[in-house]
């Protein structure tokens, strides 16, 4: 059997339909701003988000802290879940980047709420405080499993962070994933955020790339970061055509990989070596709890047997199905798995 890669849905590979729209995109100079495909990405990316302008940027991490710094002046704090991408797994870049101090909260779900926010808040008037001017939340939370934050919920987050002069950002490098679970467009999800960065190289599955949307002037200041962050590219279209192609052909068939990360959970959930609950599972990820600890092992076995997947902590792997595992690869990497999980 070919291994059946797991890991993340960063794996895939361009389909040959997007290498097309790659090899045949129009470029120009996109830090003097005038290659086309990437105004044609950003333009769309804006109209499908609902928001006045976007801007390409090489990753999500990029656009997360682009959009950190364009939001704070240094010295400021800023409120987000523990969980989040931005603190967990971007080198400390708030501080590093931005000189801000991040306030880690709680909230089930990896998903924060206003009562939490509240208890959070402080009056910076006190000279003792930071300025507090930025949330950012996550959507969907992928430290939790790609669950699907309710959009009421973001709409609370959004009604605090404006009753108390902050701004509000989204990481929705999983955007997609959540508008297609929801049956929503994206735009509906998004409207009450000053900036949102989406990714196209996960489950949309282009090659390299990411966005910020937001306004005109918020996205001028992410712009100015993209640059200062040595993000600026020059014929980028050849990129941007990957993303616009994923844009266009690969959001709808998320689903595909939705009823998959089921169709693996269902699969999973007799075995004995750990504990899987189907019902856990709303978008393209699969937790599965490993209750005697032995999730790196686990993983490591697993990848000899042909499925590569990933481990959280000691006690949670985590798999994640995309374009290149349909349901015959996960058919697959069930039977090569069963034999380990007894
Ligand atoms: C929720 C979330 N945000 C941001 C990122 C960062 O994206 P990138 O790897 O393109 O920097 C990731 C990457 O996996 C992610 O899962």
């Amino acid at each position: 059997m070919r291994a059946v890669d797991l890991r993340s849905d960063t794996v895939t590979r361009p389909t040959p339909e997007m290498r097309r729209a790659m090899a045949e995109a129009e470029v120009g100079d996109d830090v003097w701003g005038d290659d086309p495909t990437v105004i044609e990405l950003e333009a769309e990316t804006a109209r499908v988000l609902g928001k006045e302008a976007a801007v390409y940027v090489p990753s999500g991490t990029m656009g997360n802290q682009a959009s950190v710094r364009a939001h704070t002046r240094r010295g400021d704090e800023i409120l987000l879940h523990r969980l989040a991408h931005v603190v967990m797994h971007e080198q400390g870049g708030v501080s590093a980047l931005s000189g801000v101090q991040p306030k880690l909260l709680d909230g089930e779900r990896g998903m924060l709420d206003v009562e939490t926010l509240e208890a959070a808040w402080h009056d910076a008037s006190d000279p003792h405080y930071a300025r507090q001017s930025l949330v950012c939340v996550e959507n969907t939370v992928g430290e939790a499993g790609g669950l699907v934050v309710p959009p009421e919920r973001i709409r609370a987050i959004a009604g605090f962070a404006r009753d108390h002069g902050m701004r509000l950002h989204m990481d929705g490098a999983r955007i997609w994933n959540a508008a297609v679970a929801l049956g929503r467009p994206p735009a509906d999800l998004v409207r009450e955020v000053d900036s949102v960065s989406v990714c196209f190289s996960k489950g949309l599955g282009a090659p390299v790339g990411s966005a910020v949307a937001g306004s005109a002037e918020v996205i001028a200041e992410v712009r100015r970061n993209r640059k200062l962050f040595g993000g600026g590219m020059r014929q980028a279209g050849i990129i941007a055509a990957g993303a616009l192609h994923a844009l266009r052909h690969h959001v709808e068939r998320l689903a595909d990989d939705h009823r998959n990360a089921r169709r693996l959970a269902v699969g999973l959930s007799g075995a004995g070596r750990i504990e899987v609950d189907p019902a856990a599972v709303e978008t393209n990820i699969v937790l599965a709890r490993v209750p005697d600890g032995s999730a790196e092992a686990l993983v490591g076995e697993l990848g000899e047997a042909g499925v590569l997947a990933g481990w959280l902590d000691a006690h949670t792997v985590r798999f994640v199905t995309h374009l290149d595992s349909q349901e015959a690869a996960v058919d697959a990497a069930l039977e090569a798995m069963a034999p380990l999980l007894r």
